[in-house]
């Protein structure tokens, strides 16, 4: 197979990390608006309000509400044929469930989507990107409670009918598996865990159930609006090896990725597979799915798999019989922020998911993030990017035309420096544009091209032959 006529080359980003103007015209609060900033390896701060005198990063993000065209210019120029961006919920619901949207915040992605197109840009959407309105959580727990699926599904239709004809690619919901991964997903389904008695287990597998129904009936609303819609998931691919060639450690591998294609098979098989029902077991939990939500998810399955990818882990099973997963992989180099770099891991990853499931896939996140240094003569000269991004597309590349998987595009992540969503940090770059701002705030928001931006042009040009 060889890279497609059409691919899809570009950068992704998120409306809490990048647009900022956090109450403009009409927006609501999102969960990211009440998220603190931190530094590698000390959580975020979450209030229940915005406090006075307290810095949170999404309240300016770097300012792509009001420099939209000077920023989308500057993807032209490096020949994006795509980007992705998430609609911020609050901007169109400010409070989640209204009967009616919020005109002004329609217009601004109006706006948006039209000076994409005006360039042949074609706009990638994700619907839920970490930014669930926070009444809903304070009203209603958040995804904790099936009330939240008719307010995402009317949300869905709103934007759906707005942008049929500016809009061909939607993604649901932002790296739903780490819903299941993580301690507390916060980002992902507005959920804080502060009762300790709450059966932390099932309620995060009852948030993925309401999640999954959500999204199922957008793919069939999305449908019946325009067939011509191509409607994905969206997960973080972990690629994961046996630390050892123990077999329990080569299981140890096997039981790390069950809570992602737990996801996954629910939203691309459209049921409840053996391996869902056989994690529900191993944790302890259940999901009673009713035969109308059997039918919505068999009907709502999605058109293609998007994912992000960072790097690989190492899997393990230790004395008690637990799993262990860690970053250390001896063979691997690590970022800054300690993420090992594995390209190999994306191949891997790309046959792994088209294995499982033969639907197309979209690379929506890939990138380094690091500290970039403005040199005296004002360049920024990050040939460790370059080396990151020109190794990834090589593996994708492997993975298309040696083991004939289908890609349908590449859209590393932030294309521009935007907030971190782990940290909050503005020092972690991705992008091939820098933006003048610090971890406090200050700075003049000014773009500036870094040596990358010419190095991914030329990528782009060639169709990926040139890295
Ligand atoms: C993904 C998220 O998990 O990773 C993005 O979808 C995020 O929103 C990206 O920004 C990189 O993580 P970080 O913490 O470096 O911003």
């Amino acid at each position: 197979m060889e890279i497609k006529k059409g691919f899809l080359w570009g950068g992704s980003t998120a409306a809490n990390q990048y647009e900022g103007a956090y109450l403009a015209d009409g927006k609501g609060l999102s969960i990211a608006d009440v998220e603190m900033g931190s530094e590698h390896g000390v959580p975020r701060e979450i209030h229940d309000e915005v406090k006075e005198g307290k810095y949170y990063p999404s309240h300016e993000g770097v300012d792509f509400y009001h420099r939209y065209k000077e920023d989308i210019a500057l993807f032209a120029e490096m020949g994006f044929t795509c980007f992705r961006l998430s609609i911020n919920w609050p901007r169109i619901f400010p409070n989640g469930d209204e009967e009616t949207p919020n005109e002004a915040g329609l217009a601004f992605y109006d706006k948006v989507f039209d000076e994409l197109l005006k360039y042949g840009i074609e706009p990638v959407v994700t619907l839920s990107h970490y930014e669930t309105p926070l009444y809903l959580v304070h009203k209603y727990g958040s995804w904790r409670s099936r009330e939240l699926i008719p307010f995402f599904k009317k949300f869905c239709e709103v934007v759906f009918k707005r942008y049929k004809n500016k809009v061909k690619y939607w993604l649901t919901f932002n790296e739903i598996n780490e819903t299941l991964n993580q301690k507390q997903p916060y980002h992902q389904a507005g959920i804080v865990f502060k009762d300790e008695q709450e059966n932390r287990i099932q309620t995060k597998f009852i948030a993925c159930h309401n999640m999954f129904v959500a999204s199922a009936k957008a793919v069939i609303i999305g449908h019946e609006i325009n067939p011509d819609f191509k409607i994905g998931c969206m997960l973080q691919y972990p690629t994961t090896y046996p630390a050892t060639c123990e077999p329990e450690d080569v299981f140890a591998a096997r039981l790390h990725l069950l809570p992602d294609y737990y996801c996954s098979d629910v939203m691309c098989y459209g049921y409840y597979s053996n391996t869902c029902t056989a994690l529900q077991k191993r944790w302890g939990g259940h999901v009673e799915v009713s035969d109308k939500d059997a039918e919505i998810l068999l009907k709502g399955k999605v058109d293609f798999i998007s994912f992000s990818y960072y790097f690989s882990s190492t899997a393990h099973i230790n004395e008690e019989g637990n799993l262990v997963v860690k970053n250390d992989n001896p063979y691997l180099k690590r970022t800054d922020w300690d993420w090992p770099i594995d390209p190999l891991g994306l191949r891997i990853g790309l046959n792994e998911l088209y294995d499982r499931y033969q639907l197309p896939l979209f690379i929506v996140e890939n990138g380094l993030g690091a500290i970039d240094k403005v040199e005296m003569d004002g360049s920024i000269q990050d040939d460790y990017r370059i080396d990151y991004l020109a190794s990834h597309i090589e593996a994708m590349k492997d993975a298309i035309m040696i083991d004939d998987v289908d890609v349908m595009g590449y859209a590393c992540w932030g294309p521009i420096d935007i907030i971190s969503v782990g940290t909050g940090e503005m020092r972690k770059r991705y992008g091939f544009i820098y933006v003048d701002k610090d971890d406090d705030g200050n700075g003049t928001l000014q773009r500036k091209k870094k040596k990358s931006f010419d190095w991914y042009k030329k990528v782009i040009k060639t169709n990926g032959a040139d890295t």
